[in-house]
């Protein structure tokens, strides 16, 4: 099979590390891919924060959602969707006062259309580098907990107005014990539609994940001693759960914040 295809259906999450240092060079390469993903209109609407300090990880691992596997991964990446670069570049080049000046437009605060794409960039480098760690050996996790405790979050990264995280990825060898085993996939015709948004009903769903729920049946992990569906699975253990709730609650704070400052 191609390479490139190879990697792509192989890949599994890590979430546990080898000892085995990454070197300096592996690390430039690593970026440097990263930053090839495709940007809007080139503009990099993103920053990378490389999480180095200890003491920091360690309280990355406990505010989100008290994950310790944080605080062992040797390349913990926060990716911060950014329009405080374009602000501050607008502003302190002159070119606001320059437009307004001539009468060709009025300053223009960034809004949500900034901010969806501001998160597009900075998600699909997150990707980017999923596949070019994958490349070189690395495994990688995403963190999906970034996004509670908003200003914890905050003051540990020093955020500005306009910098919100999008994403986060913890990198790193993985280690001899970790399982290739893959979790399963919706088929094909489960995700794609044709034309039109096709809304699917409880039997297309069934279909759609009947995969999952024999992979959590054969390991005992659905409620009700194992009798229920993936349905109650979910609404129980993510939909209904505390951390969902912290994510809603934190999310509103932080596009309040990019909102109104
Ligand atoms: C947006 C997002 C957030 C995630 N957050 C976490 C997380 O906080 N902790 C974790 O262990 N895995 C997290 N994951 C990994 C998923 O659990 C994993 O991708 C999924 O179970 C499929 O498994 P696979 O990546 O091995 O194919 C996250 C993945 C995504 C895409």
């Amino acid at each position: 099979m191609n390479h490139t295809l190879d990697l792509i259906n192989k890949r599994r999450s890590t979430r546990t590390f080898s000892d085995r240092p990454i070197s300096e060079e592996t690390l430039l390469t690593l970026k440097e891919a990263t930053l090839r993903a495709p940007t809007a209109g080139n503009m990099a609407l993103y920053s990378i924060v490389e999480v180095t300090d200890q003491a920091k990880k360690d309280q990355l691992a406990i505010i989100c959602d008290n994950q310790p596997m944080i605080g062992k991964a040797p390349i913990v990446w926060v990716f911060l969707a950014d329009m405080q670069k374009w602000v501050n570049y607008f502003k302190e080049s002159g070119a606001v006062a320059r437009a307004d000046e001539a009468g060709h437009a009025a300053w223009r605060a960034p809004g949500l259309g900034d901010l969806h794409l501001c998160m597009q960039d900075a998600i699909i480098a997150a990707q980017n580098a999923v596949i070019a760690g994958e490349a070189l050996g690395l495994g990688s996790c995403y963190i999906g907990d970034v996004i509670e405790n908003f200003e914890d979050l905050r003051s540990l990264l020093d955020l500005k107005q306009y910098t919100i995280p999008a994403a986060m990825l913890i990198f790193g060898y993985p280690a001899q014990t970790q399982s290739t085993k893959q979790s399963p996939r919706c088929p094909v015709d489960a995700i794609f539609m044709e034309n039109s948004y096709k809304e699917p009903h409880i039997g297309d769903l069934e279909r759609a994940f009947s995969v999952h729920e024999e992979a959590r049946r054969r390991v005992g992990a659905l409620p009700y001693d194992n009798t229920a569906t993936l349905a109650d699975y979910y609404y129980l253990r993510k939909h209904t759960s505390a951390f969902m709730a912290e994510m809603d609650r934190s999310t509103r704070v932080m596009f309040d914040w990019w909102q109104h400052g």
